[in-house]
């Protein structure tokens, strides 16, 4: 326990602007600042900070609080963490309540662990009679076994259900602390009534908290358990105990954001999914995932909202990367979650939209590449570096950090000492010679094309199938063979796939029609949609476009035979590097073959 004095103090000696404007940038209006608030999706700001009240509060989604609840909420920190991160800002430290005795409070946990238990037995009895929450969620596709699986239950729709359960009912000091129950001015009641019930558990398999869905129309769609001793919002993830053992054994987490989302794919086949539970992903969430596996994929809708959170997981994700593991972004069809998708087109497809997962470095430089502009103007440049450098200053993971930077360097055409990173340049020098596996390497002065080859050919050919010449699908067989090492064997086929159609004649509208419900939508979406960023229509001279796609090509067999040449030197295969590495190659094989080949 830490004393409430202590608390005080604290919270009169920071300022709640600083500890917010860390992460949400603030603008001053009338006494108060305002930004867009970073608990909901938003376009215009309703999130406000009064710096003479100490707190903020968001009109929009009614987020209140002060500068440790914002530490909890926006970084899943837990109260005792996010007192010590503001003391260790202000240079004090936390007294400890020794009065606080492991074993009481330990005593207290078993006793929540069990009314939980208890109450989600209670609901799963119930959901036995209730033909309407039966009905519900096989109409959903869900059948017994997933369900059993969940622990998925139904909470009647009476004031006091529970009490069948517990005939402490009145008494419980345990079913008030874990949220089961409310109480308001002496009258208990059910805080989930009519309801089907999500257990949730933590990584032990316990339960620490409940979700409940309305069955059709209702509001709120989800109700949760408050935060509890036993539940933190922001440091859980649902399905985990569920996927543990698939996990294991395919070594990879699919992290999507919603119950329904965890429960369908499960029932498909795909049991290695786990949801955030609406909030933003956290550090927290991030770690606790990296801890069970390196391979991380998020699954986010294609629409902007989706793409916003992708980029909120991303920043979560950038100071927990360790060199070596992976995380990548699956973005679906505007209009679908994981749960319709996999419904509609199968496991299959599913894992192999997986597997062509854009990676993290991809979707950080995409984005903010999308935010600069036409790299071609000073100002775009400018913009991508500026919004570049406190992001890669997070990231903790050395090599990783390296390669980002160095492909800003490449984009902007600045050296490491303009960015402000002269630290970096100096420490990836010696690492480049140390590792001696790719050669010299200067920053070309030109922003160089694509994060890949062939996503760039891709959505050229897409958006201008007029550029297409004869063989290039012939070509594209001839070069694979020593290229695979460097891209994944699902780029060459979407790219095949596209080449077949656009010489079979097929236009823009025509191609996304014919590849809907494949396991090529996804990648023909998202390339119409980068095609149509990089190309802003109109503006785009054909002749120029088609000198691009030539020198794709060119770049593309130049890469070939480089590699080529490469495996014959070297000892070690390019297979025995990791994903990022394969990155890195590919952004240096440009450069190089210039300096060389040429
Ligand atoms: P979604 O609105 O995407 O719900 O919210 P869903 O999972 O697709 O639900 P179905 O398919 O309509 O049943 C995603 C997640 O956000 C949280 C829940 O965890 C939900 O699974 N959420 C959403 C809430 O907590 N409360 C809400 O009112 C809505
Ligand atoms: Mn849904």
């Amino acid at each position: 326990m830490i004393p409430q004095t202590f608390i005080d103090e604290l919270l009169n000696r920071v300022d709640i602007v600083d500890v917010i404007e860390k992460f949400v940038p603030l603008k001053r209006s009338g006494a108060n600042l305002s930004a867009c608030c970073p608990f909901h999706e938003e376009k215009t700001p309703s999130f406000t900070v009064s710096q003479q009240k100490q707190f903020y509060h968001c009109f929009g989604c009614g987020a209140h609080g002060s500068a440790i609840s914002f530490l909890m909420e926006y970084q899943g920190l837990g109260f005792i963490d996010a007192i010590e991160n503001l003391a260790a800002r202000v240079g004090i430290e936390v007294p400890r309540d020794q009065r606080n005795d492991r074993a009481e409070k330990q005593k207290d946990f078993k006793d929540y662990f069990l009314t939980n238990s208890r109450a989600a037995s209670h609901y799963k009895r119930q959901l036995k009679d209730a033909p309407n929450a039966i009905s519900y969620l096989k109409g959903r596709g869900i059948d017994g076994n997933v369900a059993a699986k969940f622990l998925v239950g139904y909470a009647s729709d009476d004031w006091q259900g529970l009490n069948e359960e517990f005939n402490d009912y009145d008494e419980s000091q345990s079913l008030l602390d874990v949220g089961l129950i409310n109480d308001k001015d002496g009258r208990r009641y059910d805080r989930f009534r009519g309801r089907i019930i999500f257990p949730i558990r933590d990584f032990r398999g316990r339960v620490i908290a409940f979700g409940g869905r309305v069955i059709d129309k209702g509001e709120p769609k989800y109700l949760n358990s408050p935060e509890t001793p036993l539940f933190h919002k922001g440091k859980e993830v649902y399905g985990f105990w569920e996927s543990r053992n698939t996990i294991r054994q395919v070594g990879r987490i699919l992290v999507v954001e919603g119950y329904m989302d965890v429960v369908a794919l499960h029932q498909s086949g795909i049991t290695y999914a786990v949801a955030t539970l609406g909030t933003a992903v956290t550090e927290s969430q991030v770690s606790r995932l990296l801890k069970q596996s390196s391979d991380l994929i998020f699954c986010f809708d294609g629409d902007s909202a989706g793409r916003k959170a992708a980029f909120r997981a991303l920043e979560s994700s950038l100071s927990q990367i360790e060199d070596g593991g992976k995380i990548s972004f699956l973005f679906l069809p505007d209009g679908e979650d994981p749960d319709s998708f996999v419904r509609i087109h199968g496991r299959e497809v599913f894992e192999e939209n997986i597997l062509a997962a854009t990676p993290m470095s991809d979707v950080l430089i995409n984005e903010l590449t999308r935010q600069s502009g036409d790299l071609d103007s000073v100002e775009a440049k400018s913009k991508l570096a500026s919004l570049f450098k406190p992001l890669v200053t997070q990231v903790k993971a050395p090599m990783m950090r390296k390669l980002l930077t160095e492909r800003v360097l490449g984009l902007t055409g600045l050296s490491s000492g303009d960015l402000g990173l002269e630290d970096e340049l100096k420490t990836s020098k010696s690492f480049r010679r140390s590792s001696g596996t790719v050669g010299e390497y200067t920053a070309p002065s030109r922003a160089t094309s694509a994060p890949s080859v062939l996503q760039h050919l891709l959505e050229i050919i897409i958006v201008f199938p007029s550029v297409m010449r004869d063989d290039d699908g012939k070509y594209l067989d001839e070069l694979r063979p020593n290229l695979e090492n460097v891209f994944s064997p699902s780029q060459f086929d979407v790219l095949a796939e596209i080449l077949g159609l656009v010489g079979a004649g097929l236009k823009q509208l025509q191609i996304v029609a014919r590849v809907k419900g494949t396991i090529f939508e996804v990648p023909v979406v998202r390339a119409v949609e980068l095609a149509n960023i990089r190309y802003q229509e109109d503006k785009v001279e054909i002749e120029s476009v088609k000198t691009e796609y030539e020198q794709a090509w060119e770049q593309l067999n130049r890469l070939s035979r480089l590699n080529l040449q490469k495996e014959l030197l070297s000892k070690t295969s390019l297979s025995s590097l990791s994903e990022e590495d394969k990155a890195r190659y590919r952004s240096l094989m440009g450069p190089i073959t210039d300096q060389k080949a040429d």
